[in-house]
């Protein structure tokens, strides 16, 4: 059974409801799943049943087909009631045992809060009070507790998180939620890293010359004005979906796949990331998009977007440049950035290779056009991997150029694919938290991200860059590359 926080939102109706549907369409629920709703909105059962049905006809990825509707529908029921209200929990906890009756047997509740961060704490405490969070607890059954980003918004609120979550919930019943690691792409990162040879004698210090993470989206905030004002792009992307991305790239090789194994190595990664440089020259570069084009479209600049105090001091745009202070990638620099309104919709892992002793193939000229190796995990769209290779030109003279040697999964497995959220709330269900977030791991990527902030908030707008809507970023970004003798892919 899932019970859904905030069950009238914009997130419940885009990812949550089509993820159940599609679950219960792969016939990965029991056939006596049950979906309840909860929120402040008084809503009739009929009138939640006919929003999810309109959620799945508009966003699912199948269309929705009625026998499996008509079997979902029946058990799907809303609960209104406030998150600060115990009485509203007790209701709750009423409601989930006429289920249990009705089915006959106990019944896992998997509770996902799907509200702003705001009521986070008070959903937590009312589930305590209640009893909903101890419900099983110990067993293989226990209740569970799925939590939306973000988590925090610096250290201490993240650490005020954690220990209200821990007052009421054992750490195994908790799935912080990055939805970037339930991506495709994400997930077989760690299965190219670990069940290839090929890769980990080179995946050092010695080999690779710099790694960068791209997260650009072609959107701007849209309807989130009121949400991004007080997040901006660090908080947004960077502490979150960036840094998990960074972890699962450069961690050590786990001992094995059980999820603690897989969290350790990525909290030992985090921890060993050098203080960053700030100010002026240093590591960080923040901007806002300015109006320009997007998709043959004009746009506006952030400043002029509705919501948004045309005095913010909120960044679109953000870029860090990271070491790693370990054996396997002292020197090696970590090139992180994302943004709104760029260029387009691209996410991507690139590991640059150093070149070879420049010894043969060095005559200057058109006759040799040669790249560094480059290896590319495209998160999307499109996703699959390519390596950017030298080669000869077909002919009678030696002339070289790049070439790119690609693998795209819908080419190879057909295009289909579960989105990132069916197999989040199926890994939550079935209590597999590896592509969750530990509580020890969200504090360490903010013990990196909290600085950069603080010294954000001190500066005001003083430092803040701006970068045309449609292009690839501010050139404090480019500077920070540049630095070092690199360039920003253009992916
Ligand atoms: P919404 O703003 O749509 O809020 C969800 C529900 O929470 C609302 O329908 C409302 O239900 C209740 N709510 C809204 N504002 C408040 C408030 N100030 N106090 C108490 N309750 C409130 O949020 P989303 O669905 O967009 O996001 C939900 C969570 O998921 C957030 O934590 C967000 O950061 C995260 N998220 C969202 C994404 C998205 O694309 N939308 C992407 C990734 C993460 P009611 O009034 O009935 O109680
Ligand atoms: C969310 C952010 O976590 O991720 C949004 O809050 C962003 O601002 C979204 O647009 C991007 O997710 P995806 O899956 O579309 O890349």
């Amino acid at each position: 059974m899932v019970v859904i926080f905030g069950a009238s939102g914009d997130l419940t109706a885009r990812k949550l409801i089509p993820a159940v549907y599609n679950l219960a369409y792969d016939n990965l629920l029991p056939a006596d799943f049950f979906l309840v709703g909860f929120g402040r909105k008084a809503i009739p059962d009929d009138e939640f049943r006919k929003m999810a049905g309109d959620a799945i006809k508009e966003f699912s990825r199948r269309e929705l087909n009625q026998d499996i509707w008509g079997r979902l529908a029946p058990n799907t029921s809303y609960v209104a009631g406030g998150y600060d209200e115990k009485p509203a929990f007790d209701r709750l906890a009423q409601h989930l045992s006429e289920i249990e009756k009705k089915v006959g047997r106990e019944v896992q509740p998997l509770f996902y809060i799907s509200t702003p961060p705001s009521v986070f704490a008070p959903i937590l405490k009312n589930l305590g009070a209640s009893g909903l969070a101890a419900k099983y607890r110990g067993q293989a059954h226990q209740a569970k507790v799925v939590i939306e980003k973000p988590f925090g918004r610096d250290l201490e609120s993240a650490q005020a998180l954690n220990g209200t979550i821990r007052s009421v919930l054992d750490e195994p019943q908790v799935y912080r939620i990055d939805h970037y690691l339930g991506k495709e792409t994400v997930q077989d990162l760690l299965v190219q890293r670990f069940a290839n040879s090929i890769f980990e004698p080179l995946w050092n210090r010695n080999f690779i010359s710099s790694v960068q993470i791209t997260v650009a989206e072609e959107g701007g905030v849209g309807s989130r004005g009121g949400y991004y004002e007080q997040s901006g792009c660090l908080r947004d992307m960077i502490q979150n979906h960036t840094m998990q991305l960074l972890a699962l790239t450069a961690m050590e090789p786990p001992v094995s796949l059980d999820p603690e194994a897989i969290r350790d190595e990525k909290v030992k990664l985090l921890k060993a990331i050098q203080p960053l440089a700030l100010g002026p020259g240093g590591d960080v570069a923040r901007a806002q998009y300015v109006a320009g084009m997007t998709g043959g479209k004009s746009v506006p600049g952030y400043l002029q977007e509705e919501g948004i105090n045309p005095q913010s001091a909120t960044e679109t745009y953000a870029a860090l440049r990271l070491s790693i202070h370990n054996w396997r990638w002292q020197g090696v620099p970590f090139y992180l950035r994302s943004g709104k309104r760029l260029a387009r919709r691209v996410s991507e892992i690139a590991i640059n290779f150093k070149r070879p002793p420049g010894t043969l193939f060095a005559e200057k000229g058109a006759r040799f056009d040669l790249a560094a190796n480059t290896l590319s995990f495209q998160i999307q769209p499109d996703e699959g991997l390519s390596l950017i290779l030298n080669t000869k030109i077909p002919g009678l003279e030696t002339r070289t150029q790049p070439v790119k040697m690609s693998f795209r999964y819908a080419t190879t497995f057909g295009s289909n694919t579960p989105e990132a959220y069916e197999r989040l709330v199926l890994d939550a269900m079935i209590g597999d938290g590896t592509l969750f977030i530990r509580g020890d791991e969200t504090e360490a990527s903010w013990r990196i991200c909290t600085p950069i902030l603080q010294s954000w908030a001190a500066a005001g707008r003083n430092g803040m860059d701006t970068y045309p809507a449609g292009s690839w970023g501010p050139k404090s970004a480019e500077e920070l590359v540049t630095k070092n003798g690199h360039a920003w892919r253009q992916p």
